[in-house]
């Protein structure tokens, strides 16, 4: 099975089941080392793989979350998760397809960073369906889409934005979520829900730290330019110097993360030991 050229399709794939389908596929060849490495151009993609079932809107019109306590409210609540789950899949995926000629380490990070994205969405999935409505029923943004097209052209970029930035800021909200579900626990699905978000935070330091990982990496490589290029002068460079302060701050699992105590108190956090 070719490498890129596989990969390529997975992501575009535009159904969730067969993207899950053929990534299974394509994870059982690479683990069985049955697959090569031609070269391939590099796609830039024009639009998130989820188009084809989900109305993109700008994030100010994405539907309000409504109280816990409601149905429609919860429906709301799970439909953003699995957005992020669904969108992660495609963003690990297109780390592992985009930078080229890596350690072996990178791609196998990846890979196994979309299993666990994989894992997430349909751990999500089955408690929609409990709860009457599936993936695509609600408008979404496309923000960590964006966020892929405009790091498509450096790793440093894209692990510092993405894995650690990003995906390091669902770190901090998910205990907030759980606290916000824990009095409807009695509710169907919500014990469940409440459970996935144990995996998630306990996966999501994991995917976290390969993209500390991995930034450090790009921060050695000959071509990186020190004087313009940290974590926080890149984050600057794409939030335009608006690095949220003040959000509680989850320092455990940022530190396990690989955040030093400095960066954590960049971020904003009062104390870090
Ligand atoms: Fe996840
Ligand atoms: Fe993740």
């Amino acid at each position: 099975m070719e490498f890129y050229g596989t990969l390529e399709g997975i992501i575009e794939a535009s159904q969730p089941m067969e993207k899950i389908a053929l990534f299974e596929e394509f994870w059982s060849a690479y683990q069985e080392g049955s697959i090569d490495y031609a070269p391939s151009n590099i796609k830039i993609f024009s639009h998130p793989s989820y188009g084809a079932f989900c109305t993109i809107v700008p994030p100010r019109n994405v539907p309000l979350r409504k109280r816990m306590s409601t149905l429609e409210g919860r429906q709301l609540f799970l439909h953003a998760i699995m957005h992020i789950e669904y969108s992660a899949i495609d963003l690990a995926l297109d780390a592992a397809y985009r930078f080229r000629n890596l350690p072996s380490d990178f791609y196998h990070d990846w890979l196994s960073v979309a299993a666990d994205e994989i894992r997430h969405f349909l751990l999500l999935n089955e408690i929609a369906n409990t709860w009457g409505f599936k993936y695509g029923d609600f408008a979404v943004h496309s923000g960590l889409f964006e966020a892929g097209v405009v790091t498509a052209h450096s790793l440093l970029e894209r692990m510092a934005i993405v894995p650690r930035f990003m995906e390091a800021n669902g770190l901090d909200a998910n205990p907030k979520f759980k606290e916000k579900l824990y009095p409807f626990r009695t509710i169907e699905g919500v014990e469940k829900l409440l459970l996935a978000l144990d995996v998630i935070l306990h996966d999501e330091i994991d995917h976290v730290s390969k993209g500390s990982k991995w930034l450090n990496y790009a921060l050695s490589l000959p071509e990186h330019n020190p004087l313009s290029q940290d974590y926080f002068q890149i984050l600057e460079h794409f939030f335009h110097a608006k690095v949220p302060k003040g959000a509680p701050i989850n320092i455990q699992a940022r530190k396990q993360a690989g955040f030093s105590c400095a960066e954590i108190i960049h971020l904003g956090a009062q104390k870090c030991d």
